[in-house]
């Protein structure tokens, strides 16, 4: 089936925020941001923008009526910059005029005196000067330092991985509208509703009741709408506030990068120990993450870095370390994979590592140690892993060793273009890592007509989740999909949500619809049982608009049924609450269960490479992949290549770069490479796992939103493979994602 938006977006019908009619009277509101990554902010000069024409208003801290923070996990993020600024792009100052135009063009006219005070960009600097925002995380299993004296081979080294910006189509925004008496209405382009529910309460000194948010759906978060939409929301509250006018701000697209944290880029010491068998024995990871200025999610995606740290493998004995360093970058923040496909690259990284020093395949030591049913993940959750399953299916269906000569006879044979291959298994946990996040609700309304509207706290943000939902509630009501609409995400309809991040929303919020579409099904049975003079409710089903009694069609239609239910004054409405059962984790001892299943997956890359210029291509990229069984598989399909690609290009082409001054150089789409149509490789094979294992996912429809993502990293090991098939080890090049075709370049001719 497929996705319920493609018919509007294809139409230019779908509605995102800039498409939400202003009101009239509305201003529009445009950030003055700072141009110095740190100083103390000696003083702000406004007048002139004052003087500018059609601006309204010129805002800064001391002009909140709130609070001037907006920080979630720790408050350490100021709405506007007060006595200090701590990264280029922070937002000083808050410009309100009558049009988007006149708002950009006075900021430009303010002028500030920042003292410089010195800009640290590197993560190392950070932690070697103390400068952490939380104390260090670690996990352990059994016990490194013994194991590697009895190893047959140990191999240490360094392994970093980049940035990367969110390129979410639509760029961040929000738009401020007054309500009565007092109240603000916020439309806000946002994967959590609640966050910037409390971020505009915080400032403005509102309670949550008078702060309605309302979301009709996203042009992409991937992750960069989970916390970061709060700012854009917060601003255009304490502006509609203080001028007694509607406030609309969106984002230009170099406002945007420039001033929004991204994926946050590692650098990581490792180490890894293996028995004369290739079993890894142990390993030890120790992982500096740039956190940017301020908390922002960092400590979150920080965990998640540590719990993927050994990816689809056993590793009996682990030590990971993790360290969170405040630099004078935005601050860094969610980004599909949430920390852990950096966790995992550094693991691949040792693999590689000990495989070139050894002489043997990647794949043979991958192989040999992807972990197993009953084995213990280093956080205490015991495996139930499909990990083997995915990889011999894959190999069944692809013939590794058949495409691994595919390449080897290529390279024999070509002097310059040189073929790579690499396997990647993936295994990735689903859940909120912080239990209490693992709930959520639906709203259901049955109308007299027997049309169904939904609501949930899920934001669709080209994902399907809206489609998915709808599919659960087609499902138990036995309707066409087109007798269900999903309505927008809303605070007054679903309070306290969690934001729509951890591939968790259609599993949480379908599981809500489900239970709630049940309770009003049993209802109807009720009626049912005696309109169609059933025995008991358990002979009834429903199916293509009829209720059915044992299997059978009966005259009975869902129209009349839900008529005469109303009728009897019977509660065609439910509020349901979900919440995932049995999971838990608990920090003092870094152990527990904390998901509600794993998702697994083996991909195979393979590349080819221009030994002569740098440039590469990705030829394939074919997987097996963990659906569980798949509700929808246009849509899950969908996420797996778009998932794949944005994968690639985070290890290949995305170079996001600040210079020493903490200056966003890549600040614009002519400077920052993304993957387009033409670097998509010309084959992505998607083979569906065959399992019959039951899980915790909504119809047993595994989450599928991040995973794919990681099957990119084989792209960067398949191009190190590539080009020492043509230096033939001659050079040894440093796990530095991404793989520019500069630096492959500069790998090879590196003397
Ligand atoms: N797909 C599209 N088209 N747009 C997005 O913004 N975000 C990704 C993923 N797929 C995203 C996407 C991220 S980061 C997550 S966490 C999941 O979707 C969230 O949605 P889900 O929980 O419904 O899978
Ligand atoms: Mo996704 S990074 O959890 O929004």
């Amino acid at each position: 089936m497929k996705n319920l938006d493609s018919r509007s977006h294809v139409r230019g019908e779908s509605v995102y925020l800039d498409d939400i009619p202003v009101v009239r009277g509305t201003l529009y509101a445009c950030v003055f941001d700072s141009p110095a990554a740190h100083g103390r902010l000696v003083f702000i000069n406004p007048s002139e923008a004052e003087r500018s024409e059609g601006v309204e208003k010129i805002i800064t801290a001391q002009d909140l009526i709130g609070e001037n923070q907006i920080g979630g996990i720790i408050p350490d993020e100021p709405l506007l910059a007060e006595s200090e600024v701590h990264f280029q792009g922070q937002p000083i100052a808050i410009v309100v005029a009558e049009t988007e135009e006149l708002a950009r063009k006075a900021a430009k006219k303010i002028t500030v005196e920042i003292e410089a005070l010195p800009v640290i960009t590197d993560p190392r600097v950070a932690a070697a000067n103390g400068d952490l925002i939380i104390p260090p995380k670690k996990f352990v299993l059994g016990n490194t330092a013994a194991a590697f004296a009895n190893c047959q081979h140990v191999f240490e080294g360094r392994a970093g991985t980049g940035g990367q910006e969110h390129l979410y189509i639509e760029t961040q925004g929000a738009y401020a509208v007054h309500a009565e008496n007092g109240g603000l209405k916020i439309y806000s382009s946002t994967q959590g509703p609640t966050a910037v529910q409390r971020a505009v309460c915080r400032v403005t000194g509102l309670p949550m009741h008078q702060v309605e948010v309302d979301v009709q759906r996203l042009g992409g978060g991937f992750g960069g709408k989970e916390d970061q939409a709060n700012a854009w929301a917060g601003i255009c509250a304490v502006a509609a506030q203080l001028t007694k006018r509607p406030v609309k701000y969106a984002l230009h697209r170099m406002e945007d990068m420039r001033m929004t944290g991204k994926r946050h880029p590692y650098s990581a010491d490792y180490k890894i120990g293996l028995d004369r068998d290739l079993n890894i024995v142990a390993y030890e990871a120790t992982f500096y993450q740039n956190a940017g200025a301020s908390c922002d999610l960092s400590p979150a995606v920080l965990e998640r870095t540590l719990f993927h740290a050994t990816n689809a493998y056993y590793v009996p004995n682990i030590t990971a370390t993790a360290y969170c360093c405040r630099t004078n970058l935005p601050p860094n923040t969610a980004f599909r994979g949430f920390g852990g496909p950096q966790g995992m690259f550094v693991i691949e990284s040792a693999i590689a590592h000990a495989a070139e020093r050894l002489g043997v395949r990647a794949s043979d030591i991958q192989q040999k140690n992807l972990i197993d049913d009953g084995d213990e993940f280093p956080y205490g959750q015991i495996a139930e892993s499909d990990a083997r399953t995915t990889w011999t299916q894959a190999d069944a269906k692809y013939d590794f060793t058949r495409l691994q000569k595919e390449a080897d006879e290529f390279n024999a044979s070509s002097k310059y273009l040189k073929k790579g291959v690499a396997t990647m298994p993936v295994c990735f946990g689903i859940s909120f890592t912080k239990t209490p996040m693992n709930q959520a609700r639906s709203l259901v309304h049955v109308y007299t007509d027997g049309s169904v509207a939904v609501s949930t706290g899920a934001v669709e943000m080209g994902q399907g989740v809206n489609t998915k939902i709808a599919q659960v509630a087609a499902e138990v009501f036995g309707l066409p999909i087109e007798m269900v609409r999903l309505h927008t995400t809303n605070t007054l309809r679903i309070a306290n949500t969690s934001p729509t991040a951890a591939s968790a929303a259609a599993d949480l919020n379908g599981k809500a619809t489900q239970m709630a579409c049940e309770s009003i099904r049993e209802r109807l049975f009720e009626i049912a049982q005696r309109l169609v003079e059933a025995e008991s409710p358990e002979q009834l089903s429903l199916a293509d608009g009829y209720v059915r009694r044992n299997g059978e069609r009966t005259s009975l239609d869902w129209q009349t049924l839900v008529m005469d239910a109303h009728l009897e004054r019977v509660n065609l409405s439910e509020h349901a609450h979900y919440a995932t059962p049995g999971i838990n984790f608990d920090w003092s001892t870094a152990k527990g269960h904390p998901f509600a299943y794993h998702v697994y997956g083996t991909a195979i890359v393979g590349v080819t490479v221009d030994c002569l210029r740098g440039r590469y291509e990705v030829d394939y990229v074919k997987c097996c992949h963990d659906f569980g069984s798949s509700m929808n598989t246009a849509v899950d399909h969908g996420q797996i290549e778009g998932g794949i690609v944005q994968g690639l290009g985070w290890m290949t082409m995305e170079e996001v770069f600040y210079d020493e001054e903490g200056r966003l150089r890549s600040n614009a789409l002519s400077t920052y490479k993304v993957p387009d149509i033409y670097s998509v490789p010309e084959t992505i094979e998607i083979l569906p796992l065959q399992t019959d294992r039951k899980n915790l996912a909504v119809f047993n429809s595994k989450a599928v939103g991040e995973p794919p993502l990681m099957y990119g990293i084989g792209a960067y090991f398949a191009i190190r493979n590539a080009v020492n098939a043509f230096t033939k080890g001659g050079v040894v090049l440093p796990f530095d994602a991404p793989f520019t075709p500069e630096k492959v370049l500069m790998g090879i001719y590196e003397k």
